[in-house]
């Protein structure tokens, strides 16, 4: 039972919804020091309340390349592969995700995020195991890329639980779940 612990899908895309271009490249984010205050300043209070991190191994693989974003807080990376292990707080895991929510993730962590990529948030999504989506939209249009929503292949609603607008032109919606159409 997860009766206690959220999943939070948290990822950046771009105004015309991609979340990456094709070589990887960041340089359509605006990366300086996070986002200019915007109507509500709880940035580093969300921050310190996140007790787990879920990524794909692609994401994992890109977040070494560029600086390991996520601190020390727990990580899990999802792999079928064999990675080698760079931080003494990332684990692996490979199989059903469902299980990964039920018997590793929830019985320890309360306040999850699930930080993509595409592959691994549609995967979620499709099993319907994400709670609530921030998403944060960049005042960017990349013309193509990794698809944000891709194909989760599942109709969901959701309600608008919090919008912020930054200085800086970025826009960040916050959803929860609602009822399966
Ligand atoms: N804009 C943003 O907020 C944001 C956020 C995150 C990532 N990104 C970018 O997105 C790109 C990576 O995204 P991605 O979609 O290519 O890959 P991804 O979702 O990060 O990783 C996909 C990998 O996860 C593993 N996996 C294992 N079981 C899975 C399952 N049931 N469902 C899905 N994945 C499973 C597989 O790893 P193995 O192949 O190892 O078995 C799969 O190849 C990078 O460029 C990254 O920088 C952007």
């Amino acid at each position: 039972m997860r009766m206690r612990s959220t999943i939070t899908l948290h990822v950046v895309a771009s105004l015309d919804g991609f979340i990456a271009k094709k070589d990887n490249s960041i340089s359509w984010m605006d990366t300086s020091d996070v986002y200019e205050k915007g109507v509500t300043d709880d940035g580093a209070e969300v921050l310190q309340s996140i007790d787990c991190y879920v990524l794909g191994s692609r994401t994992y693989e890109h977040a070494l390349e560029l600086g390991w974003p996520y601190g020390d807080t727990p990580t899990v990376v999802v792999t079928n592969r064999k990675l080698s292990c760079t931080r003494r707080t990332v684990e692996f895991y490979s199989g059903d995700l469902k299980r990964l929510v039920d018997e590793m993730l929830a019985p320890r962590y309360r306040n999850i995020w699930l930080v993509g990529g595409a592959m691994l948030g549609q995967s979620f999504l499709r099993l319907g195991l994400v709670d609530e989506i921030r998403l944060m939209i960049a005042p960017a249009t990349l013309g193509d890329g990794l698809h944000l929503f891709g194909d989760s292949a599942t109709e969901q609603k959701w309600h608008l639980k919090n919008a912020v607008a930054y200085r800086n032109g970025y826009v960040e919606l916050s959803y929860g779940r609602g009822p399966r159409l």
